[in-house]
């Protein structure tokens, strides 16, 4: 069927309190406006969205990856007048779908819904009870409980305000109907605006009746007006997320403390601790363990993997049976072999790990390839920058890192090589071979340690 999508983004958003376009907020990381474009997209792939836009057009048309049509209402006069910006672009469609960019989160379970509900002498609403209706749209019903009118707030008698089923601002018109009587809306309202939920009452003269669905949570049809209710739009959408990585076999301590922020896999019988993020594309295999406070953005992790408390990984491959952390900092470009074990505040960079490789305290690994078994010690550093280039650093298999240690690079510690601690080291250490840069120790005899007075100790 040929449809035509309208998404109305022009509202100035004035109770955000907020420099930033209201549809360019953001919720799980993405902002309202692409939330609903992506979900517009799986109805017709080969319908391009209509945009009504108002404010700030350039940042909206930059923030937005899919292609759409940009339509610019100039006057914010409602929400009527915003669909009429849109006329010119619409097709020969059967329908023609109306959405707020506002109310981002609908499904497109509710979306088929309607589609499957409307029919050529009809105008399908999806509609909402909820608990608390104030600043919404009424559903007016005659006593066939048909209905017959959309009533807006500030229009609404006392006794009309007491209804919590509430218009959601989704719409799906007949695309012929909605041509023909668009241009006749009028403004004759509490704010003088051209509503487009008077097309109700224009319809039912025409006798084409209006069909209703209504979606399997209120919230998911809930609009965003004010920050309060972006981060409890956030919330619901967490707990959405959070529920269907429980019914596949993970286990989330506490999913109220739990983000995916991205597209995010995981294994059976991995178990998430508190607060952790999940950013970007994140895979997660099984038998894994998250501790509490982890962000992990852009990440894959094979199976058995443990990432422990407050250790940050970011663009990073890690596989089988690795042990991670507490707060290590895995930057990207990382990969590590099975069995590696990463330590308390351990940094790496753009590095390889090879199987088997302890790297377990105070550390920092950049652009480096290292080998298998290998032992860096505490406090080794690998000098890869010189101010101006990154150099590389190879540390073959079997080598032994002594502590606190540097290695200037570009330089290769080969196989079996043991660096003596604290050396500095600035040539190739040969294989098998103890390498160890060091000051020999001396003893001064009657050195006098500096003694306080005792006017200086006060
Ligand atoms: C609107 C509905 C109300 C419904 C509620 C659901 C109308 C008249 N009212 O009220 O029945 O219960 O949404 O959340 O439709 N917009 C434009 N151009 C304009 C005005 C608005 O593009 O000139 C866009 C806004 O960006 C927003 C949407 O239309 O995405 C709704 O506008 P808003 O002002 O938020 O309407 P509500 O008061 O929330
Ligand atoms: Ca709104």
């Amino acid at each position: 069927m040929k449809l035509d999508i309208v998404i109305l983004a022009a509202g100035q958003g004035t109770r955000m309190q907020s420099a930033i376009p209201k549809v360019l907020h953001q919720i799980a990381g993405v902002s309202l406006l692409e939330h609903i474009v992506r979900t517009t997209m799986l109805l017709s792939h080969d319908t391009t969205p209509i945009v009504v836009y108002g404010h700030q057009g350039e940042q909206l048309k930059q923030s937005l990856k899919h292609p759409v049509i940009w339509v610019h209402q100039t006057q914010q006069l409602g929400t009527g007048h915003a669909v009429q910006q849109a006329l010119p672009h619409l097709t020969d469609s059967e329908y023609t779908f109306i959405l707020y960019a506002d109310v981002p989160l609908v499904s497109f379970t509710t979306l088929q819904k309607i589609l499957e509900k409307t029919t050529k002498n009809t105008i399908g609403i999806v509609t909402a009870t909820v608990p608390n209706p104030t600043g919404l749209g009424r559903i007016i019903r005659n006593q066939q409980n048909d209905i017959c009118k959309i009533i807006e707030e500030k229009d609404a008698s006392d006794s009309e305000q007491t209804i919590h089923e509430i218009n959601t601002g989704i719409y799906l018109i007949p695309t012929d109907y909605l041509k023909k009587q668009l241009p006749t809306l009028k403004n004759h309202n509490a704010q003088n605006e051209f509503y487009i939920t008077d097309m109700i009452e224009i319809a039912l003269k025409d006798d084409i009746k209006i069909v209703d669905v209504q979606p399997d949570h209120y919230q998911e049809t809930l609009g965003i007006n004010t920050r309060e209710q972006l981060a409890q739009l956030e919330r619901f959408y967490q707990i959405e997320q959070a529920k269907k990585f429980l019914q596949n076999g993970v286990t989330l301590i506490d999913p109220n403390r739990f983000d995916v922020r991205g597209d995010v896999n995981i294994g059976k019988d991995s178990v998430i601790d508190i607060n952790v993020i999940l950013e970007g594309k994140v895979k997660i295999g099984e038998r894994c363990f998250i501790g509490p406070h982890c962000i992990l953005r852009n990440v894959t992790l094979g199976n058995d993997v443990e990432i422990r408390a407050h250790s940050i990984l970011d663009g990073a491959m890690v596989s089988d049976h690795c042990m991670i952390g507490p707060f290590a900092r895995i930057r990207p470009d990382t990969t590590l072999a099975s069995h590696c074990h990463i330590g308390n505040f351990v940094e790496i960079k753009k590095s390889a790990i090879g199987f088997g490789t302890k790297i377990n305290h105070l550390t920092y690994i950049g652009d480096s390839e290292i080998g298998k078994q290998v032992n860096i010690g505490a406090g080794t550093i690998t000098c890869n920058y010189d101010g101006k280039n990154k150099h590389k650093t190879t540390i073959e298999d079997h080598a032994f890192i002594g502590s606190n240690s540097a290695l200037i690079a570009p330089i290769t510690i080969h196989t079996g090589a043991t660096i003596g601690a604290g050396s500095t080291i600035t040539r190739d250490a040969p294989a098998n071979q103890l390498t160890l840069t060091r000051v020999k120790q001396k003893s001064i005899i009657n050195w006098q340690r500096p003694i306080k007075t005792e006017k200086e100790k006060t």
